[in-house]
């Protein structure tokens, strides 16, 4: 079986130091799965129950890491994995590849991290997607840089905001409710368009990676930024 690592460290150039990263190249095992977990997807298709088998393995290593072995990590009624108290953390998997961030509440608020095949939107979706500055900022930046599927980029930092939203607020955030700025330098700044966004601050700083055909985005909330 193939066991969850640290091997190619292109989650931690996203994440950044701190929070513990695994990630798996490969096929996740359902047998591994706990029952509880097991029962969360059960009726769905074999490919589905392989890659939240490899989400789910990533994760029980991060949480080995932070004292928490052999957690069932069942997923909540929006499919956000619910974390041993004291823990935050993040999944997320595309073909061939699984990773799990996690960290301790006392360092961290929250995390997302999002990891996507390193190819351009399939079309029509970026319009969904984007809003209108956006698309504009994406435009000019592909004029720089014509390798760099920056479409792709911006879909993968909502998601990951999406994920570090999701657990602190509970509510739905849409994709036309946040504004991403992507830079060439690798990172990313999130503004969120709504009224009330405590306890995260309307402004979020994130940092994107591609190699090994992946690209990976992530954003890590410090304790320290709501003091
Ligand atoms: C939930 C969503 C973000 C998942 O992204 P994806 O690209 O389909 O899939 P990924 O493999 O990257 O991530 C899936 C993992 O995200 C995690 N996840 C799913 N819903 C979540 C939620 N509400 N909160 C936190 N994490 C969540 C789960 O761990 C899931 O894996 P699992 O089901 O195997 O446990 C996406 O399907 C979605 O609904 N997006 C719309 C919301 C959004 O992105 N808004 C943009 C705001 S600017």
């Amino acid at each position: 079986m193939v066991e969850p690592n640290e091997s190619s460290g292109l989650v931690r150039r996203a994440v950044g130091p701190g929070p513990v990263v695994r990630e798996l190249w490969g096929t996740g095992s359902p047998a591994t799965l706990t029952a509880a977990e097991a029962r969360a997807v059960a009726a769905a298709v074999p490919s589905r129950r392989q890659e939240f088998a490899a989400g789910r393995a990533c994760a029980r290593a991060a949480l080995e890491e932070l004292g928490h072995p052999g957690w069932s990590l069942v997923p909540g009624p929006r499919r956000e994995p619910r974390w041993p108290a004291g823990v935050v953390g993040s999944i997320s998997h595309c073909p061939g590849l699984a990773v799990a961030v996690t960290a301790r509440t006392v360092d961290t608020i929250t995390i997302g991290v999002d990891v996507e095949t390193d190819a351009p939107l399939p079309p029509g979706v970026a319009g969904d997607v984007m809003g209108t500055g956006e698309a504009a900022a994406v435009e000019r930046l592909a004029a720089l840089d014509a390798a760099t599927p920056w479409s792709r980029l911006l879909f993968s930092a909502k998601e990951s905001l999406y994920k570090a939203w999701y657990p602190l607020r509970q509510e739905w955030l849409g994709f036309d409710e946040a504004h991403v700025e992507l830079s060439r330098d690798g990172t990313f700044r999130a503004r969120i368009l709504r009224a009330g966004t405590a306890p995260l601050p309307r402004e979020l700083d994130g940092r994107w990676v591609r190699g090994n055909g992946i690209l990976v985005t992530a954003l890590v909330v410090p304790a320290d930024v709501a003091r």
